[in-house]
Parts: C-alpha cells; sequence; structure tokens
C-alpha cells in the first residue's frame, strides 16, 4: 500500500464510472447533503476506524440497548436478534443463521469445465464456469420440489480492475488500467448474462450444486436469442449480423430480474449504453433516441474488438439491448426471447404476479435519475394447468407508466401507439416505435421523474407495491415532487403503492412513502424509520427486495459505505404492518466494497439466497490491501463474488 495515499481516496474505474453520470448543476457555497454526511462519517477514520470499529462489533451501544427494547414492545413481525452494523473485511449474519458460500465466480457449471486457475483465464473456460457479478437470484423448484431446484442468476456486469490479476495499478493516486486485449475483452462478454444450476439440499440440511444435471447452462453475451413482440421484424433493429431484425447475439448487464408464475426467468438489461462506443453518422435518425438513454457510453472496451459495439459501423445495434429477456430453464437448448412488449429502457428488474382475473402484470423500473416506475399487464390469462399455454403470454399486453399525484393517488398511463400524443407527428409509426423508444413517450405522457427506481416488487398476499428508489444526489431544491420530495436525496426512499381492490390491472391506485431512507440521527437526513429502528437497523439506498413466504419485506442496498452510513451494504427486515410499519432490522451485511444482491426465500421460507457483488470494490482497499480480502479465496486475487445460502441453525423458517 502506498502510506502516502487515504485508501478511499483512490478512484477505481467504478468510482469515475458513477461519477460521469452525476454531474452536479448546483455551485451555490450551501452546504450539501455530502458536507453533512462527511463531518459525521469521516472518510479518514476507514482503516483505523471502521475495521477497529467492526473488531469490536460486539460491543453494543447504549443507543442500541435502548433500541432493542422499544422493538420489543413494538411487536415487529420479524423474530431474530440483529447483527452489528458497520464495515470491514467479512460478512456478517444475525445470531443462530449460517450463510454459507454456495456458488463463487469461476466454479464450474458445466461439467466440462475446467477448475478456475485466474492466472489463466480463458472465455472458453469462463463460458463454462460461473459468472461475474452475480446479482438477481431465483429459484424455480423441480418436480415441486423444496429440496431440488434450479438456481437461476444473473451476471450484471465486469470489475477487470478486480478480474484480471495485473490489469489495474496504482500510481501517484491514481487507478491506471493497463491495455485490454481482445482475449480480456472475450472473457469479460463470457462472464456477462446468466447462470442456470440446478441445487439440491443434502441429508445434511446443505445445499450443493448439481454439476451433471442436465439443466445447467451458461447465457453470454454471445447466445442466440429472438426478438418476440411488436418490435420483431422492425427496420430499426436490424443489423449486417442479422438482416431479419429477429435475432439478438446475447444480453448484457443483466441487473436484478424475476421468476414468471409459469417457471421461465426473467433477465432484466440494465445499463445496455455503456457498452457501446464509436458515433453515429451525422443526422441518423437514432440521434435523439440514442442521446435519451446515453449511447453509446463507452464505459468498456468492447467496440475496439466487436464492430456490433461501434455504432458507427452498427448504427442499430443498441436498439436491440435494453429488453427484458424471457429464458425457458426446462430445455438448456431453448432460444431466450426479447419481450420487446415490456419497452425498452434500463430494467433495473421484472417482478410478476397473478391478477384475480387470471391476467399476469409484471413490474419494472427504470434506473437512472428522474426516470420512471412501469408496469405491464398481458393481455392473455395465466393457465396453471398448461405451462406451454404460458409461453408467449409476455408478447401481448399493455405497458403502463406511473404518474404519481399530489393527493396520494396515482395514474397508471397506458403506452399504446395511437393513444394521446403517441402518433405519428411525434415520430411514433407505429408500436414498435413507441417501445424502442419508451422513455420519449412515457416523457410525452407526462410520467413522474423518480429517484431511481430499482426493484418494484409486488406482495400477491396484499395488493401492495413496494418500490425502491435508490437515490439521486441530482434532485435539486426547486424540482422536487411529492414522491421524490427530498433534494439531493443521498440515501433514498421506499414507495408503497396499494393496487385499487387488490387489482394488480388497476389504472388508478394509491399510494405512499414508507420509508425515508438514511441515518435518523441526522436531522438534516429527514429518514422516517420508526423510532424502534436500532442504530444497526437503519440503511440508505435501497435497491433489491423480496416478499417472503409470510409476504413481509426484505430490502437489500447498493451504496453503503464507511463514508456515506459507516456501514457496508447489506439485507434489512423491514416492517410494514401494523404498529412496527417502518421499523427495520439489520440480518446480514457484506463485506467492504460489496453491493448486496438477491434476495430470494425458498417457497417454503426455510432457504434464503443472497449474491454478494463486488467486494473489495473500494479504493486501494479493493487490490491492494489484504485487510479487504474475503475469506476462501486465493491470494492472486482480491475478491470474488459469490452466492451465499442462508439457512436457519437447526432448520426452519428464516425469522
Ligand atoms: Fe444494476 Fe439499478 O442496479
Ligand atoms: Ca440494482
Ligand atoms: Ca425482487
Amino acid at each position: 500500500m502506498n502510506e502516502h495515499v487515504d485508501p478511499t481516496e483512490i478512484k477505481t474505474p467504478t468510482d469515475i464510472r458513477e461519477e460521469s453520470e452525476d454531474i452536479g448543476r448546483n455551485d451555490t457555497p450551501n452546504p450539501t447533503m455530502g458536507d453533512i454526511i462527511n463531518r459525521r462519517y469521516s472518510r479518514r477514520g476507514f482503516l483505523g476506524g471502521s475495521l477497529a470499529v467492526a473488531a469490536i462489533g460486539a460491543t453494543v451501544s447504549p443507543m442500541a440497548l435502548l433500541a432493542g427494547k422499544a422493538q420489543a414492545a413494538t411487536a415487529s413481525a420479524f423474530d431474530f436478534t440483529e447483527t452489528i452494523a458497520g464495515v470491514d473485511e467479512t460478512h456478517h449474519i444475525a445470531e443462530g443463521y449460517d450463510a454459507d458460500i454456495l456458488l463463487r465466480w469461476g466454479d464450474k457449471v458445466l461439467p466440462d469445465a475446467p477448475d478456475f486457475d485466474p492466472m489463466n483465464q480463458s472465455a472458453d473456460a469462463q463460458a463454462k464456469q460461473f459468472g461475474y457479478n452475480n446479482d438477481y437470484v431465483g429459484f424455480i423448484p423441480l418436480d415441486g420440489s423444496e429440496d431440488r431446484g434450479l438456481l437461476v442468476v444473473n451476471h450484471e456486469y465486469t470489475n477487470g480492475e478486480l478480474m484480471f490479476p495485473g490489469l489495474a495499478r496504482v500510481v501517484d493516486g491514481k487507478v491506471e488500467m493497463g491495455d485490454y486485449t481482445r482475449e480480456l475483452v472475450d472473457i469479460e462478454m463470457a462472464a456477462h448474462g446468466g447462470t442456470i444450476i440446478e441445487i439440491r439440499k443434502g441429508e445434511n440440511g446443505k445445499w450443493q450444486p448439481v454439476l451433471d444435471s442436465p439443466h445447467n447452462r451458461r447465457i453470454t453475451v454471445n447466445t442466440e436469442m429472438a426478438l418476440s413482440g411488436p418490435v420483431a421484424g422492425h427496420d430499426r433493429v436490424k443489423t449486417n449480423a442479422d438482416p431479419s431484425g429477429t435475432k439478438v447475439f446475447g444480453t448484457l448487464n443483466n441487473c436484478a430480474g424475476g421468476v414468471t408464475p409459469w417457471g421461465t426467468y426473467l433477465m432484466a438489461e440494465e445499463n445496455f449504453h455503456g457498452y457501446f462506443g464509436g458515433e453515429l453518422p451525422a443526422g441518423h435518425r437514432e440521434e435523439e433516441n440514442y442521446k435519451r438513454v446515453g449511447a453509446p457510453g463507452g464505459w468498456y472496451n468492447w467496440a475496439s474488438f466487436h464492430d456490433r459495439f461501434d455504432v458507427s459501423k452498427e448504427p442499430n445495434e443498441p436498439n436491440r439491448f435494453g429488453w427484458i429477456v424471457e429464458v425457458d430453464v426446462l430445455d438448456p437448448n431453448s432460444t431466450p426471447r426479447k419481450r420487446t412488449a415490456l419497452g425498452r429502457f434500463k430494467h433495473e428488474g421484472c417482478e410478476t404476479v397473478v391478477n384475480g382475473d387470471g391476467r399476469v402484470v409484471c413490474y419494472t423500473g427504470d434506473d437512472e435519475r428522474f426516470d420512471y416506475v412501469y408496469k405491464f399487464v398481458t393481455a392473455g390469462t395465466f393457465d396453471e394447468a398448461d405451462r406451454t399455454a404460458n409461453m408467449n403470454l409476455l408478447d401481448e399486453g399493455t405497458l403502463y407508466v406511473a404518474r404519481f399525484d399530489e393527493d396520494g393517488t396515482m395514474e397508471w398511463l397506458p403506452l399504446v401507439h395511437g393513444e394521446g400524443p403517441l402518433t405519428a407527428e411525434n415520430g411514433f409509426e407505429s408500436q414498435a416505435d413507441v417501445l424502442i423508444e419508451t422513455r420519449r413517450a412515457a416523457d410525452l405522457l407526462g410520467a413522474t421523474k423518480m429517484d431511481r427506481p430499482e426493484d418494484v416488487q409486488p406482495n400477491a398476499a396484499t395488493g401492495k407495491v413496494y418500490c425502491m428508489l435508490t437515490n439521486n444526489t441530482r434532485r435539486k431544491a426547486d424540482d422536487v415532487n411529492v414522491a421524490n420530495p427530498r433534494p439531493e436525496n443521498a440515501f433514498g426512499h421506499i414507495i408503497e403503492i396499494t393496487e385499487t381492490d387488490g387489482d394488480f390491472a388497476s389504472t388508478k391506485s394509491t399510494w405512499e412513502i414508507l420509508l425515508k431512507c438514511g441515518d435518523p440521527s441526522i436531522a438534516e437526513v429527514g429518514a422516517t424509520f420508526s423510532p424502534a429502528t436500532s442504530e444497526n437497523g437503519w440503511f440508505g439506498m435501497p435497491d433489491n427486495c423480496a416478499i417472503d413466504a409470510d409476504g413481509r419485506l426484505w430490502v437489500s442496498t447498493d451504496g453503503n459505505s464507511q463514508s456515506k452510513t459507516g456501514r457496508t451494504d447489506g439485507l434489512w427486515a423491514v416492517d410494514t404492518e401494523g404498529e412496527a410499519r417502518g421499523t427495520s432490522k439489520l440480518f446480514f451485511r457484506v463485506p467492504v466494497g460489496a453491493e448486496m444482491c438477491g434476495p430470494y426465500f425458498t417457497p417454503s421460507g426455510e432457504t434464503l439466497f443472497l449474491a454478494v457483488q463486488h467486494p473489495g470494490d473500494e479504493g486501494l482497499a479493493t487490490f491492494e490491501s489484504p485487510a479487504t480480502r474475503w475469506p476462501d479465496f486465493d491470494e492472486k486475487l482480491p475478491v470474488r463474488p459469490s452466492l451465499l445460502v442462508v439457512t436457519k441453525q437447526g432448520g426452519g423458517k428464516i425469522a
């Protein structure tokens, strides 16, 4: 380590990428929320402070003890003892539970995969091994069994500086990346996409991958896929490699996702713009369209080696990404289908529910500052007795975007060609145009600009829908709205939608803010956790969430750190009902630099899957400080993204 450099000041490629999306425009001298937070969570305290705090983590503060008493009085629906918030090199879970590593980046998925060798990586090997940065996790039971099923996992993106030993170096306090070769790019492409792998619970109650299962499959940026729905075959999605406009190679930046009621796997394509380079030919018809999504973003070097990622050579290729992909996991040779009826934008996830009338409703957020919340209602109905009959349900239906009104009502606005402003006069010749430029169509309808919509999760038991709004530090005091009321919203909030009479297809609904996140002890933050929430129980930056077998809400986070909240990301259990509503408890926390993804419960609620994404991705600590190394990984590499399986010691339901 370079002693003259504060490790928290080192900018990694991830920091630089995030900053490029977060350019402030307010140059007044007023103290910003960042100033206030910095005073509380001194960046200088990182190694000496936080790791030391973690080491004495068993010492509970008087505040936490007081809060603990309050929790008992309010009857939280969650019966577990919180773990302690903080920052250190490993993960922590509530007492009485086990968190076992099930799969790590590089582990075998296909039977003929070679052993992981970080010093001798290849694209061929990676295409048979568990990919990088596991985000969404779903579990699809096989033969109705709770103890045997298919785990489906998204591999959202790659951190070259963490994957390839020696590629990144710190020089004078700056991260310098070495030159990318085609080989490295091809490994990155194989590390993206998804994994489908059979897992079984052994007699000892521990889950194991089944490496010789015929279901196991890796999906990558080279897997052949079909475009289906209204955009299939349209001129705007035709390329040299695919003059039919129906065949796409691969999927990328698959963030969250979903599992459908008929047991298929949904992969949401999020920041697709970042993979493209080059410049569009002057005056090209896609200029405005690509500007609205930030393409080409130039985050990766793929365009240098693969023409399809260079928009000067393949100007239509970005229109072939930004969709929801559906995979039939029971047939490992099936062609995944990009369901264009669900719109094209930076889909965070896609969670589904069967409505009372049998139609299927899918909720999906567009994760960018000031973008929107959507839902899709199928035209047809779900047939529980005939799986095949459901396989193309997602090709026909109505896509809606949300407008949140001041009186606590809201309207779901249909994105239908020919209705309202969505006509040829505004450049929409067909429904395909509306879907390719979903954002511009939603702009014209007057949708509400949100603080980065992430996971949007329906609760079938209650008719409620939970919308994670992770943060938006670019929102100014003069552009707040009632659903996004905080300027410089550094910590995000959670909106609870109540669909009218439990009808998820309803176009008029009501809403309220369940939680404004952040440290409740700092008045300027304005957090609204219930007073029963302990010092460990609050969090910032909600991202993914899950509803468990008992209809309870669990929230995982992305963006907590020593400097922002004095804690790593983790999984919190959040009460939504009764007097305890708004009470939150810390169940699990990740090692330094990681983001918490998943979470997903098996139908019985006895197993919980969690994804630890980009552990160690924080400053110099990322790849030079042994202190940030997670147990059980190769000394040659800093850390490995991993998938964890959580069970209760002695068995039984989680919490
Ligand atoms: Fe990939 Fe919106 O997080
Ligand atoms: Ca996310
Ligand atoms: Ca979810």
